[in-house]
């Protein structure tokens, strides 16, 4: 049996390819199920988040498994292998326990450190054990995941800042600003005429990042009303005036400064849709949304700039530094627990044998126990029957103890597959199938 993770990321696909692949929470069962019912796969389970797909599996043989992801990812997204191979990564065993601890901690993330990777990675978790296509060795690793990405935020530095895609947004509109006035630097938002479409969580963020920059007030539209209006009573002292996305067009027309972040499957701004407005200034669109919110057509527009989740590499590698340095404390921390979950996995091997000895020892208790009791006869109490009963137990238990605490121990293959030898000999253990 092999761990194995195939995916893509920020690191390897473009945004054009990574919207392809990007499988909404609905997909999520069926796509889990239709990768179940191949018998190569034994476990699976499916991180969809706006820079990555990651499928992590329990494969029989690593190939053979790993074909059958990559065959699934060409036909969901409807490209071909030969398109898609060169955007794919592929991790086994030691290197994928690390890779998913590295994600859960935003040690992959664009935004180095960015919180919600771990709600996302936590949300995998949920799915795969709510559609059980998780078994014991992918449910001990990504809850390990989990709380390795925890331990990183409160044992180093890193989740310090409140750093997130929206944020390294919101920066990126201050750098265009202040390079459109010939400083290579970001600058106030306060003279921006600003509206932000979408009103889920990271419009949140935005609002958050934009109030904290000094935008003085902004238009928020969203497919519903009232969920722009619940989102701006929680920034009461920032001027948020709510609208339906049916004022997207006024919005457009009026604003120099437009977000977009709505989790719609097709663009909702295009070139053709900004043709027909009467702009009133130049307008500079940053869209987070993948897929993409805003068609790439929109650069043929004059007096129309816009930047997509891609764009933020440039916000981003200008303050990520320090982050790098930061993030250097969580290696050692990375490479302990992903120790710790191979050593718990290699533990595992001892287990059919520690079964075996354990019913071989039961049996003779078992045994025992009815010949002394018989002996006894009638006079023998039911209290002090539970007596002796558990005074079996007890010497059993004491018994096997030591031995199944050193099968189990970390230990090197050899050392252990000796080990279990001996013990299989010695008590004239044979494994079911065996001859
Ligand atoms: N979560 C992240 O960490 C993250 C990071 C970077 C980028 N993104 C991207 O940012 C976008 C928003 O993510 P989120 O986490 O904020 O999502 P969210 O909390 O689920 O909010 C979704 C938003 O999209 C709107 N929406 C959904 N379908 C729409 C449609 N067909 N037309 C117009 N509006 C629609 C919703 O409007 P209603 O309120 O009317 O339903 C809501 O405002 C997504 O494209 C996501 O991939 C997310």
């Amino acid at each position: 049996m092999h761990i194995a993770v195939v995916g893509l990321s920020h690191r390897t696909a473009p945004v054009e390819i990574r919207e392809k692949l990007s499988i909404s929470e609905e997909d999520v069962e069926p796509s889990l199920l239709k990768l179940k019912q191949n018998e190569q796969v034994l476990e699976v389970s499916i991180l969809s988040t706006c820079n990555r797909l990651e499928i992590y599996t329990l494969v029989r043989d690593s190939e053979k498994g790993i074909a059958v992801v990559s065959q699934f990812l060409s036909d969901y997204s409807g490209l071909s292998q030969e398109e898609l191979l060169p955007h794919l990564f592929f991790n086994h065993q030691g290197d994928a326990v690390t890779h998913v601890m590295r994600v859960a901690g935003g040690l992959d993330s664009l935004v180095l450190g960015e919180g919600q990777i771990l709600s996302q990675v936590k949300k995998m978790v949920r799915l795969g054990q709510e559609y059980q296509s998780m078994g014991p060795i992918l449910n001990r690793l990504l809850t390990q995941a989990v709380s390795t990405g925890k331990r990183i935020r409160s044992e180093t530095n890193l989740g310090t800042g409140a750093v997130s895609i929206s944020s390294a947004a919101v920066e990126l509109a201050q750098l265009k600003l202040g390079q459109s006035m010939g400083q290579d630097q970001l600058v106030t938002l306060e003279s921006e005429k600003v509206a932000v479409v979408g009103a889920g969580r990271m419009s949140r963020l935005l609002l958050q990042h934009l109030q904290a920059k000094g935008c003085a007030g902004l238009f928020l539209l969203n497919r519903t009303k009232k969920r722009a209006e619940s989102l701006a009573s929680d920034f009461p002292g920032f001027q948020i005036d709510c609208r339906l996305l049916d004022d997207l067009d006024t919005c457009l027309s009026s604003c120099s400064l437009v977000f977009t972040s709505t989790s719609t499957n097709e663009p909702i701004i295009d070139a053709s849709r900004l043709n027909k407005l009467n702009r009133a200034s130049s307008l500079r669109l940053i869209d987070i949304g993948v897929p993409r919110n805003v068609a790439s057509d929109v650069s043929e527009v004059d007096g129309v700039e816009s930047h997509d989740v891609d764009d933020l590499q440039e916000v981003v590698s200008r303050n990520q530094e320090a982050r790098q340095k930061i993030a250097m404390e969580a290696e050692n921390l990375l490479n302990e627990e992903g120790r710790l979950f191979l050593e718990w996995w290699d533990s595992l091997e001892a287990v059919p044998t520690i079964n075996l000895l354990r019913s071989s020892l039961e049996k003779v208790r078992g045994e025992e126990l009815q010949k002394a009791l018989s002996r006894m006869g009638p006079d023998f109490s039911a209290r002090e029957r539970k007596v002796v009963e558990a005074l079996s137990k007890g010497i059993i238990n004491k018994i096997l103890h030591t031995p199944v605490t050193k099968l189990r121990a970390p230990q090197t293959r050899q050392d252990r597959q000796n080990s279990l030898k001996v013990v299989e000999t010695l008590f004239d253990l044979e494994h079911q199938g065996d001859s």
